[in-house]
């Protein structure tokens, strides 16, 4: 990381102390100065809802909260909150921070789902809900995104069932956390939290017995699924020492990044890539009909893509790869690869971020 010029260092000093304490983090004066602003904002807020309003309580709280960002804290948990999409999402130490690009696609993959709902069932005349799981749901943010995007075309209380699923306590606490402040805001119908349409529960995928039990055919919450996304762990132990920045190695957490240790013992792939497999197997199972998994560069997407050709009765899947952006046309990079001898559209510009796998003919585009 390049150093900051002492000018622009002093400048920053003679404006405030505390944006000097923040460019080191934020890198540009207007980002810093935006920070700031947002930190004051965030202080101001927190001190009069709890009805003391005093300049010195918030002058603290701004000092407490810019000392954690300068130390390099992200934002998002500085602030506590991030938003996604019309969401506002609780950001907490211990759960991976919604990023944008996962957004992006969950918006792409929304607008697909209902162009599709006839497909799909929306006007099903034995009533059957379409049913999404969401594994590895953090936040909850994929999950509760989906619903907000999907309900209105999936109209009545259980019409849409959305399962968000996680291994960490924290994660899931957080993601239910998040259900209901954004149904208390409006952003989610009541049918999200009272018709029980988006719940959430712990589960490590890698365990039969707590996957069937959370998503099984007997007794489970959702008995099958049609669309089954994941945004798992994808870096290897190499890429997180090498690739990724020190505010997430510090801050956020391992096990939402880095695969755990030992599970991909036995099996044919690579470690970074253990979760997909595992996603496909169990696929075999729930037999859903559409999937969205996040990678984390094209590499990666080329050999999901290439496991999802490898799927039973290969021929009624169809397989995309989604740069950033899917719903833009950019002009970088090949428009196709041929895999397995197959060819795989690939969608978007930028960074190969999704792979896109389903047997539904209204989806193809
Ligand atoms: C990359 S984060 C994704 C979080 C969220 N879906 C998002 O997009 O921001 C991966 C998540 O997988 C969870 N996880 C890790 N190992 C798991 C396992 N064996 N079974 C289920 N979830 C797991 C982590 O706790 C973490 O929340």
């Amino acid at each position: 990381m390049p150093r900051l010029p002492p000018a622009l260092l002093r400048q920053a000093h003679s404006i405030s102390p505390q944006l000097h304490a923040l460019l080191p983090a934020c890198r540009d004066l207007q980002s810093a100065r935006s920070e700031l602003r947002w930190i004051r904002e965030h202080a101001l807020s927190s001190s009069s809802g709890a009805g003391q309003p005093s300049n010195r309580h918030g002058n603290a709280a701004v000092a407490r909260l810019v000392a954690r960002r300068a130390r390099g804290e992200p934002l998002q948990y500085v602030l506590g909150s991030q938003p996604f999409g019309a969401l506002d999402l609780r950001c907490r130490p211990g759960v991976l921070i919604p990023r944008p690009e996962t957004e992006a696609y969950v918006v792409h993959l929304a607008s697909l789902l209902l162009r599709a709902r006839k497909a799909l069932g929306a006007a099903a005349a034995d009533g059957r809900p379409l049913r999404v799981v969401d594994v590895c749901t953090g936040s909850g943010c994929i999950a509760l995104l989906l619903y907000q995007l999907l309900h209105r075309g999936f109209p009545g209380a259980g019409s849409l069932r959305v399962l968000g699923l996680d291994v960490a306590p924290e994660a899931v606490a957080l993601a239910r956390e998040n259900l209901e402040r954004n149904v208390r805001r409006g952003a989610l119908p009541a049918t999200a939290l009272e018709g029980g349409d988006v719940r959430f529960a712990q589960a490590d995928l890698f365990s039969d017995g707590e996957w069937n039990s959370a998503v099984g055919q007997r007794g489970g919450e959702i008995a099958g699924v049609d669309v089954l996304v994941s945004n798992p762990p994808y870096i290897s132990t190499q890429g997180f020492d090498r690739d990724t920045g020190r505010s997430v190695r510090n801050f956020e957490p391992r096990l939402a990044l880095v695969p755990g240790a030992g599970l991909s013992q036995g099996t044919a792939c690579a470690p970074e890539d253990v979760f997909y497999a595992r996603l496909l197997k169990v696929s075999r199972v729930l037999r859903p009909r559409v999937m969205l998994f996040e990678v984390g560069d094209m590499e990666q997407a080329r050999r999901v893509a290439q496991m999802a050709t490898g799927l039973e009765q290969s021929e009624q899947w169809h397989v995309e790869i989604w740069r950033d952006d899917p719903d833009l046309d950019g002009n970088d990079g090949l428009r196709e690869e041929v895999l397995n001898g197959r060819r795989i559209p690939v969608r978007g510009s930028g960074h190969g971020r999704s792979v896109f796998v389903h047997r539904v003919p209204e989806l193809v585009t």
